[in-house]
């Protein structure tokens, strides 16, 4: 007879499905040094790839001279925009609807332009043969400044496009403007703001910031003549949308194309677009025969490959005088330097900006975004948020603090007031979007419970006594935030890239003796993917995730799928492997009904096997179930048990989280000490607890980094600044705090299993409460807002500037 022990518990235990702290897999891998990366690929033959770039932010490209370079041993070729103009690649589309140059043709637009590509034996001879390329310029006007880029008589950056009235985005009204974006009701909103008893302005700026992977980017391609296919391994955050990309642009037929991401080192939206390297690369490979591969130094990458933010954000928010928010009105002025190349979905220049009315129920609402061109590198990707969610928390989180300032009431308070409430879900907001659940109320009481909120004002009440008394030189700050992330684009019907609609997808095999291989259409950049999808599948078809092998990034293999980016992947790459899961055990009902003998409808699901209702005797496990799939001829169904789910999510997701940050400030040296961090997370259904917690670390210290240090900043003559690590801030352990985490879990009614993304979260929601802490600090003193990054010497400035 069948065992019915051990209990359905125990069973799932052993499962490690949703909900278990289950170990990393890859961690393995990774910490003895077997990961494959880009750079461990080598090839016979191989060549490497370099290149020349511009000095200037603005010029004139009068003549290139490489014959010195030609000479140098070991120097294969030296390509030029002469040289891919026959072939039509001198040029490339870029994610926006722009176009980029690939190799400078006639001027240059930024500081580290590529301006030709060196194709040598080795990585040193074609360093060697960069520096002895002669290329004379001719210096033109340089504007890095996105308001002075807007006025009449600002040089023309984009010549090419002069005269071009309509861009991608509508109506072009200056030779450097590039689109507006206007969402919600402009006069009801204006209406509001004319009428109301309080309203707030401030001007925010959001800085120039850089994704900065510890991995660059970089790509091997290796074109085989003798099958006409071409294989290019690279840092690449979509594979297949590579691969169409490529076929678009190069001609080869897609099935020639095999795009393979291996293990990426971060990628944190950096790794989206396609830059020049990519093109060079293939071409050079198709010229010489030979795999080339390029990879880009810390230097290229940061003052090359795409930026993130530089958003100028004037924000008006009215209130009655008790309060109660009545409208918000918004206008951003975007800087997407030379290029508009920034990575959102086609019908969203300014990605999901508007989802800046946040957590809070706001009637009327109006939004315009102005995208304009200037001498600054291109990109504009979403760097770890969901396309410019971080920008709109950050108004958002700033605007409320201004208001409460203006107002004279408690911040917490002030949220508590406007928050949309749980019975107002699903919420459709003044600019357009429907959040799917949440329970914003029931998150902020937990978190301002666990921090001792009333006790923290008190104590910084008394810190302000102190101060003015003389007796220390050290402000507090309580810096709070709350959230609403809007993650997991699509749907297809609003959402698509370059036209590739934003769905996204999961494969199953499962193997004779109950084992089984997914592969997906994402790509992990070190979330952890093959951990967490094997958990949904353990706990949707009953086999341990210790028994299922997960694989992505092979366009050869894996199903087509959009990627990874925006904490899209368990939202849609995650439901798609609900979805695939619950497919197969569809089918293997079928197989353990015949095997019981007995109808399908008298059998039922419990947790690793299908019982005879009301007789759990007798059952199937899967494994039974999987052998029987390949070696029983079962009447009226076909041998193997293999599924695949192309998932079109019905909504995004929309996760949340209250965040309370709690800082000393030095008065005199600027110097912030961050006492404390509590982070609330609610991203619905939670996976694996442990890699949520990693993710929100992880986050918070990207986030912490972007708040207090890190930046591109340019000088008037467009050199960058910070293009490398002695002055990007990157946060050691040293500067990391201790995190504090908690969650509640408000699932997602439209996702397989309710669960919404995190990965991106603590980044969204950690900027603005790092920010909040600081300008909180100097509350006392009259002072309202001040612009990131908190360094050191910003801080001392406002202390200095409010005469303390
Ligand atoms: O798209 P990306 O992987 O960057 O972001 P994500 O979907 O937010 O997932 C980040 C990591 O957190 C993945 O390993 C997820 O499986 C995991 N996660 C989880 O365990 N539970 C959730 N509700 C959401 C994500």
């Amino acid at each position: 007879m069948n065992e019915i022990t051990p209990t359905p518990a125990e069973r799932a235990e052993k499962l490690k499905g949703l909900g278990s702290s289950r170990k990393r897999v890859e961690d393995v891998r990774f910490t003895q040094g077997k990961g494959n990366y880009v750079d461990d690929i080598k090839l016979p033959g191989m060549l490497f790839g370099d290149f020349v770039r511009s000095p200037y932010a603005h010029a004139r490209v009068v003549s290139i001279d490489a014959e010195a370079a030609k000479q140098v041993p070991g120097v294969v070729a030296v390509l030029t925009a002469a040289d891919l103009a026959p072939l039509g690649l001198h040029w490339m589309p870029t994610l926006a609807g722009d176009k980029q140059m690939v190799l400078a043709d006639g001027k240059v637009l930024f500081q580290g332009q590529e301006v030709a590509f060196v194709v040598a034996t080795d990585r040193y001879a074609a360093a060697d043969a960069v520096e002895l390329v002669e290329v004379d310029y001719e210096e033109l006007p340089v504007v890095t400044d996105p308001f002075k880029a807007l006025e009449p008589d600002a040089p023309v950056l984009r010549e090419d496009i002069a005269d071009q009235k309509e861009g991608a985005h509508g109506a072009r009204r200056h030779h450097n403007h590039i689109f507006t974006w206007e969402q919600g009701d402009r006069e009801a909103t204006e209406k509001v703001l004319a009428e109301a008893d309080v309203v707030a302005e401030e001007m925010i700026y959001y800085h120039r910031t850089h994704p900065c992977p510890l991995e660059t980017c970089g790509c091997v391609a290796s074109m085989d003549k003798v099958n006409g296919k071409l294989t290019v391994w690279g840092t690449f955050q979509a594979p297949h949308a590579v691969r169409t990309v490529a076929s678009l642009i190069s001609g080869i037929a897609e099935h020639n194309i095999r795009i393979i991401s291996p293990d990426i080192g971060g990628g944190f939206g950096n790794k989206v677009g396609v830059y020049p390297g990519y093109i060079c690369s293939i071409v050079a490979s198709i010229v010489t025969g030979k795999p080339v591969k390029w990879v880009e130094d810390r230097m290229e990458n940061l003052m090359a490959t795409a930026f993130a933010r530089d958003y100028w954000m004037q924000g008006k928010i009215a209130a009655t005088k008790d309060g109660r928010i009545t409208g918000l009105w918004c206008h951003v002025t975007a800087d997407h330097g030379g290029f508009d190349a920034c990575a959102d979905p086609t019908k969203f220049p300014a990605g999901f900006f508007n989802i800046c009315t946040g957590s809070y129920d706001i009637p009327v609402a109006w939004l315009a975004v102005d995208g304009v061109y200037t001498n600054k590198a291109p990109g504009g990707v979403a760097y770890r948020c969901s396309f410019r969610v971080t920008e709109a928390a950050y108004l958002i989180e700033r605007m409320i603090e201004v208001l409460a300032i203006k107002l004279g009431i408690d911040a917490a308070e002030l949220r508590r007031k406007n928050f949309i409430r749980k019975d107002q879900f699903p919420y459709r907001s003044a600019l357009g979007w429907e959040y799917d659940s949440g329970d914003y109320h029931t998150a902020w009481d937990k978190a301002l419970a666990a921090v001792g909120y009333e006790d923290l004002r008190a104590e910084q009440a008394d810190r302000v006594e102190s101060f003015r008394r003389g007796e220390t030189r050290k402000l507090m700050g309580v810096g709070l935030t709350f959230f609403t992330e809007i993650v997991g684009a699509g749907p297809v019907k609003n959402c698509d890239i370059l036209g590739l609609g934003m769905f996204d997808s999961c494969e199953i095999r499962i193997h004779p003796t109950g084992s089984a291989i997914a592969r997906l259409g994402t790509i992990s950049q070190g979330q952890g993917h093959a951990t967490t999808f094997a958990q949904i599948l353990a706990s949707e078809i009953g086999i341990p995730a210790d028994n299922i092998t997960i694989e992505e990034g092979d366009t050869d293999t894996a199903p087509y799928g959009l990627g990874t980016y925006g904490s899209r992947s368990t939202p849609v790459a995650g439901a798609a492997t609900a979805m695939a899961g619950r497919k197969i055990r569809a089918k293997a009902q079928m197989i353990a009904a015949y095997l019981l003998e007995v109808h399908d409808d008298d059998v039922e699901w419990d947790v690793d096997r299908f019982v005879v209702k009301g007789a759990p005797e007798r059952f199937k496990a899967m494994a039974e179930i999987a052998f029987a799939a390949y070696n029983q001829a079962i009447p009226g169904i076909e041998p193997g048990l293999e599924a695949v789910s192309y998932y079109d999510p019905p909504n995004m997701t929309y996760p949340f989280g209250a965040y309370v940050c709690v800082v000393d400030v030095d008065v005199d040296t600027g110097q912030v000490d961050i006492r404390r961090f509590y982070a609330l997370d609610d991203c619905g259904t939670r996976i694996n607890p442990m890699i949520i917690e990693g993710q929100v670390h992880g986050g918070l210290t990207e986030a912490l980094a972007i708040a207090m240090g890190q930046e591109i900043a340019y000088d008037e003559l467009g050199n960058v600044k910070t293009g490398t690590l002695m002055d990007f801030f990157v946060p050691t352990a040293w500067e990391t705090p201790h995190y504090e985490t908690d969650w509640t879990t408000t699932p997602s009614p439209h996702h397989p299993i309710g669960a919404k993304g995190v990965g991106e979260s603590p980044n969204v929601g950690g900027v603005p409460c790092f920010s909040n802490a600081v300008n909180d600090a100097f509350r006392a003193f009259g002072h309202v807002h001040a612009h990131m990054p908190h360094d050191h010497w910003r801080v001392w400035k406002i202390a200095h500037d409010l005469g303390l």
